[in-house]
């Protein structure tokens, strides 16, 4: 029987995983947080009915070994996280706990509960800073420069993969995933707060969209692809870090173009800068070479940008059309 642990299963990522291996047959459990408001820790997976869920935080050792102690995954996946670029200039040393220091306590539980399993690390784009090949793209060879407190942890979390792998034999492997989206991102990531606010302008219930940096460029690509990429990177023999992206970019303001486009609106109407939303330190260019877990592998994306931002503004529609007040 195979048994996946998934961190941050109450995240985007982890509830699309967590229904994919349901599909395939695994028992599947994960630990969440404490949030003061009940609804907000399981609101992406309640109607996950099978998955077993215990309260861990990746800053609590103790959890962590008590959940592998319980459960006895076969398969381990780290995405656990905070996930927000901006937000690591706020709480710094909060982001380093759990994006580095966290990913060494789950690494130290594992080796010493289950080290047959396989793991996995959410590694990032974020963590090439700056950094680009002479050919425009990013891969896993091109040199890491982080420019933000959430790069340096995430680049500690590389590592020290890279290492627990080397020291002790052990199954452990990156996956290095460019911005993968969908109407479960949170909307204070730029591309469902862009159309979660370009619906609302429709609908006539605002009138501004407030945005920091628009010529940042992204290679946008499907959470709901990504998380199948994580399974088929655990699925290898031997371990290894690979690069998941689309291999196109986009900036922020092609994307306003694109969605309020298909809303017939013009962004240019509506969409104001608010030096709120710039960044200490801005990572302006990403578009990552994919190619070789696609011909290694057979990894391939079935949604498009457009499919993509498409399924997200039919999301955001049919929210508001179901009277739900914002
Ligand atoms: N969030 C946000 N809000 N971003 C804005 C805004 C705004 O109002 N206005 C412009 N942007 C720009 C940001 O400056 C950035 O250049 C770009 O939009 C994307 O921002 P995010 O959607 O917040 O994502 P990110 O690229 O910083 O980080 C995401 O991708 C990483 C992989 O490269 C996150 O998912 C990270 O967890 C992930 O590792």
């Amino acid at each position: 029987m195979n048994r996946a642990f998934i961190i941050g299963i109450a995240g985007q990522d982890g509830s699309y995983l967590a229904e994919s291996l349901l599909e395939k047959g695994y028992e599947v459990s994960g630990i969440i947080r404490r949030n003061s408001i009940v609804e907000h820790q399981r609101n992406r997976v309640s109607h996950l009915k099978d998955v077993k869920m215990e309260y861990g935080d990746l800053n609590d050792p103790s959890s962590l070994d008590r959940a592998l102690r319980l459960y006895r995954p076969t398969e381990i996946y780290n995405l656990g996280a905070q996930s927000h670029v901006r937000i690591s200039f706020d709480v710094p040393q909060f982001t380093v706990q759990v994006n580095a220091l966290g990913v060494l306590n789950i690494l130290e539980a594992y080796r010493q509960v289950v080290p047959e399993a396989r793991f996995y690390q959410a590694s990032s784009s974020e963590m090439f800073g700056n950094s680009v090949d002479d050919d425009l793209f990013q891969r896993a060879t091109t040199p890491m420069n982080p420019i933000s407190p959430y790069g340096c942890a995430k680049v500690f979390g590389y590592h020290i993969v890279k290492l627990y792998r080397s020291s002790y034999g052990l199954h452990a492997s990156n996956g290095i995933l460019f911005n993968h989206e969908s109407p479960r991102r949170g909307s204070n990531f730029v591309t469902n707060k862009v159309v979660k606010t370009a619906v609302q302008i429709k609908l006539k219930k605002t009138n501004i969209l407030e945005l920091g940096n628009l010529d940042s460029q992204r290679d946008w690509g499907h959470s709901w692809d990504y998380v199948r990429a994580m399974h088929l990177i655990l699925q290898q023999e031997k371990p290894d870090d690979w690069v998941v992206s689309t291999g196109e970019t986009r900036s922020v303001r092609q994307l306003c173009e694109y969605v309020f486009r298909r809303l017939d609106l013009n962004y240019e109407d509506y969409v104001v800068q608010n030096p709120k939303y710039l960044r200490p330190n801005e990572l302006d260019y990403l578009r990552g070479d994919s190619s070789r877990i696609r011909k290694e592998l057979g990894w391939k994306p079935k949604y498009t940008f457009e499919s993509m931002m498409d399924e997200m503004i039919e999301y955001w529609i049919t929210y508001f059309e179901n009277n739900v007040e914002e």
